[in-house]
């Protein structure tokens, strides 16, 4: 029996390592030099060329390396009966509510506005907006999105949630599905986008969902690219609907280099960083995981594919 780790361009040096130090009898491959395929029972992947994973007759569970699972659920060489989990640790949690509380701080400071400034060598001041004035929507209230919420309301934010179900935690206003979120957009001033990537949401961040935010809004993306409708994007902060964007998350990745969003002073971009799985923590859902498809029990995070999530 074999676990297989699946990635390109990715080194996985560090979490062979913490694997084999959790348990050291694994047999842990890295594609795409695997020894017998007919041993791997268990794979983790990353952004995995697709396909790739029809050839393990006796594979039965897959994780993400990560907390979206989009990659996997695209495959269609995955077979049904293929269980699917995703990684989600704690400091993944901790590194998005970081991350997220950052973009709204510097936003609310006017930080990206000072570097600009400096740029020129101008001493001009802004007033910073106040957190009342500051009202925050998050939408996608799962692992990520509650972390971030909880962390927002600790800050003293005003916190207004959507998602599918509603949820009832302290200091959060909650919003659910198709019918709240109008509402939910017209309390909030800056919207973060913790979604997975579905049919659902795919598109979701357009220019009629801006303009329905207190204005000017403000946009942090940390789902996924493909949820922005990226000439919207330039089109609301043209017009006032938006004041300005951080955004870690791209339909192409590497952002190509003559892409709009570079020119802007009012778009922040990183790398694809807010929240980056330690080997260590990520080595500890991955063998209990490996454990429990070997033994057929539940997996932890395991994925409803008829929700896409
Ligand atoms: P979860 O699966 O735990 O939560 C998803 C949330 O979205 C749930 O609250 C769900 O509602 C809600 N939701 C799903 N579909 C809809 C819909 N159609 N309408 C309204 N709400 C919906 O996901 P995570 O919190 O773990 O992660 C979210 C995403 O964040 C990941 O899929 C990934 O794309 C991204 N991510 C990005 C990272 C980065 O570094 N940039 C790092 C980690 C994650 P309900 O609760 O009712 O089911
Ligand atoms: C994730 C990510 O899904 O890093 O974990 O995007």
């Amino acid at each position: 029996m074999s676990l297989l780790l699946i990635a390109k361009n990715r080194d996985f040096t560090s979490l062979k390592e913490a694997l084999l130090e959790k348990d050291p009898n694994l047999d842990v491959e890295i594609w795409p030099r695997v020894q017998n395929k007919e041993r791997v029972q268990f794979a983790v992947c990353w952004q995995h060329p697709e396909h790739v994973l029809d050839s393990y007759p006796n594979l039965k569970a897959v994780s993400s390396l990560g907390a979206g699972v989009n990659h996997l659920l695209d495959d269609e060489g995955l077979p049904e009966s293929t269980r699917i989990c995703r990684l989600i640790t704690y400091s993944l949690k901790d590194q998005m509510a970081e991350y997220v509380l950052n973009a709204i701080t510097n936003y609310r400071l006017h930080i990206p506005k000072y570097l600009s400034q400096k740029r020129t060598g101008k001493w001009d001041k802004h007033s910073s907006i106040s957190k009342n004035n500051a009202p925050v929507g998050i939408m996608g209230m799962g692992e990520m999105g509650q972390a971030v919420a909880i962390e927002l309301v600790h800050q003293g934010y005003i916190v207004n949630s959507w998602s599918r179900s509603q949820k009832d935690l302290d200091g959060i206003t909650s919003f659910s599905g198709q019918g709240g979120l109008n509402s939910f957009l017209e309390h909030s001033k800056i919207l973060v986008n913790l979604l997975p990537l579905t049919d659902e949401t795919d598109g979701i961040l357009d220019l009629e969902l801006f303009k329905k935010l207190q204005k000017p809004g403000f946009l942090v993306n940390v789902g996924r690219g493909s949820h922005l409708v990226e000439e919207d994007l330039i089109y609301a902060l043209d017009t006032g609907h938006l004041d300005g964007a951080y955004l870690d998350v791209f339909d192409t990745e590497p952002l190509p280099e003559n892409h709009p969003f570079w020119n802007r002073e009012n778009i922040v971009i990183t790398p694809h960083i807010a929240a980056v799985t330690p080997a260590k923590e990520a080595a500890e859902v991955i063998v209990e995981n490996y454990k429990r498809a070997l033994s057929g029990m539940e997996l932890m995070y395991e994925v409803v594919r008829e929700k896409g999530y």
